[in-house]
């Protein structure tokens, strides 16, 4: 008989008991849901609905369930609905008819509400630590780069020669908006929804803000519908994560193609590679293309997410039991990625020839030109066409633009000098960048500096 039995004259049958059941995908909320109920039951002798001998009573068989579950010594069965059922029902079997007191106050709707949030405060931390071990893999590769460089890239054509330490740098900061993102998004869902009951609230007098002090709540929801009804908060979270996979996956995008035959410009480790079946001579970045593969799921979990959300009405929707499979899925999705990618990029050897090889045709540096010329007052847009019709003379003529005579460059631009011939080197042209924030080797120096200091202040560790 369910636990909610009392106005019911039968069963449902076992179709309809595995179609509505959530205990094989919820019971890995045990934890969560063990925890709300301690600081429930603790709150409940504060006030005096039941007696501190009770609680005790209650607390211990809490406990006793939580170890069995631990060790795999509990079963559960789709006779009982959720993870709520079963630690109930186990409880009720352990200490009797006081077992019977522990839901007092408490509905399944704000229970469930407190276990998903506890669930994804704990995860939200972990994927940050995840994201500042992958911090520090980037670093370190960067400084293992040194200055080495390579043809940067738009529209996937070269278009100016940068350090790669300058190129993985640029994750670094997509990484740590993604952590900053998961922080802020973690402070909205941080209240404590338990005593809102089903929808309403309750009419013993719970003492809220201990079971939010208990479970180390800054604050208690402020509305007993939203509390139960909403999860905005699982779509945000899910957002967040999607957006975090989504940059490691353009980051794996890179380490695919710097893989590739056709680039050569890196290599990883043979345990972050695998072989073909077919042919003997393959070593296939697989690491790489199924942490993009795999991101497709956190999209898809989002937008899961978001659609089981929409258009429901006010309040508790039994709809919303359908929100933990792809939450959860996002989470363990995401810290598989996170659990491979910093080692992958730790085993990354760069092939510095080819890199720079790639980034020293002089094509590369006709920007430069342009802005030589324009330091001697040319106006740019002049600049850059005269450089162009330059370059295009060049294509026409088959001769590379640093082998052009002045003679011949002075007949597509006559203000041209004889230092301007000089400008053609991917080294030059690195070091010519004046800007904060650009591929000037001392400014990445400088950056790879402020990113030890803060990843050193707030405590990274590689093993955390
Ligand atoms: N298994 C349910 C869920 O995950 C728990 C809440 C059920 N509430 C209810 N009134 N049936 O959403």
């Amino acid at each position: 008989m369910a636990l909610w039995s009392g106005r019911f004259s039968e069963d449902p049958s076992k179709e309809v008991s595995e179609f509505t059941e959530s205990i094989s995908f919820d019971k890995r909320l045990y934890k969560h849901d063990i925890a709300g109920s301690l600081a429930h039951v603790a709150a409940l002798a504060s006030i005096g609905i039941i007696t501190s001998d009770e609680a005790e009573k209650i607390s211990s068989g809490l406990r006793e369930i939580e170890s069995r579950i631990d060790s795999g010594n509990f079963e559960f069965t789709t006779r009982l609905e959720d993870i709520h059922m079963h630690v109930e029902s186990a409880l009720i079997e352990l200490v009797g008819d006081i077992g019977a007191k522990l839901h007092t106050g408490r509905s399944r709707n704000d229970q469930v509400a407190l276990d998903t949030r506890l669930y994804c405060r704990n995860a939200a931390e972990v994927v940050v630590a995840g994201l500042r071990k992958l911090q520090l893999a980037l670093l370190s590769s960067a400084k293992k780069a040194g200055d080495a460089i390579l043809p940067g890239l738009t529209h996937l054509k070269h278009a100016q020669p940068v350090l790669v330490a300058h190129h993985l740098l640029a994750y670094m900061e997509m990484f740590d908006r993604d952590i900053s993102r998961l922080e802020d998004c973690v402070k909205r869902f941080n209240v404590m929804p338990l005593g809102s009951g089903a929808l309403a609230g309750s009419s013993l007098p719970l003492d809220r803000e201990k079971v939010a002090e208990l479970l180390d709540f800054p604050a208690v929801s402020s509305n007993s519908m939203d509390s139960v009804a909403s999860r905005d908060y699982l779509c945000e979270l899910a957002a967040c994560l999607a957006i975090c996979v989504v940059n490691a996956s353009r980051l794996a995008e890179d380490m695919t193609l710097w893989c590739s035959d056709e680039f050569g410009f890196a290599e990883f480790a043979d345990a972050f590679c695998t072989g073909s079946s077919l042919m003997p001579q393959k070593k296939n970045p697989d690491v790489a293309e199924l942490t993009r593969g795999k991101s497709a799921r956190v999209i898809g979990d989002l937008t899961t997410l978001l659609t089981l959300c929409k258009g429901l009405p006010m309040a508790y929707n039994r709809d919303l039991q359908e929100d933990k499979e792809p939450i959860f899925d996002a989470l363990d999705t995401t810290l598989k990625i996170l659990s491979v990618l910093p080692s992958m990029l730790e085993t990354m050897d760069i092939n510095r020839v080819a890199m720079l090889g790639a980034a020293s045709d002089p094509a590369l540096m006709a920007t430069d030109l342009a802005e030589e010329l324009v330091r001697d007052g040319m106006p740019f847009r002049t600049a850059h066409h005269r450089v162009g019709a330059l370059v295009g003379w060049c294509n026409a003529n088959n001769t590379p633009l640093n082998k052009l005579t002045l003679q011949q460059a002075r007949e597509t631009i006559p203000e041209i000098a004889e230092r301007h011939l000089g400008i053609f080197s991917p080294e030059r042209s690195v070091k010519a960048k004046k800007t904060h924030g650009s591929t000037n080797p001392e400014e990445v120096r400088r950056q790879i500096t402020e990113w030890e200091r803060k990843l050193e202040r707030i405590g990274a560790t590689r093993s955390g």
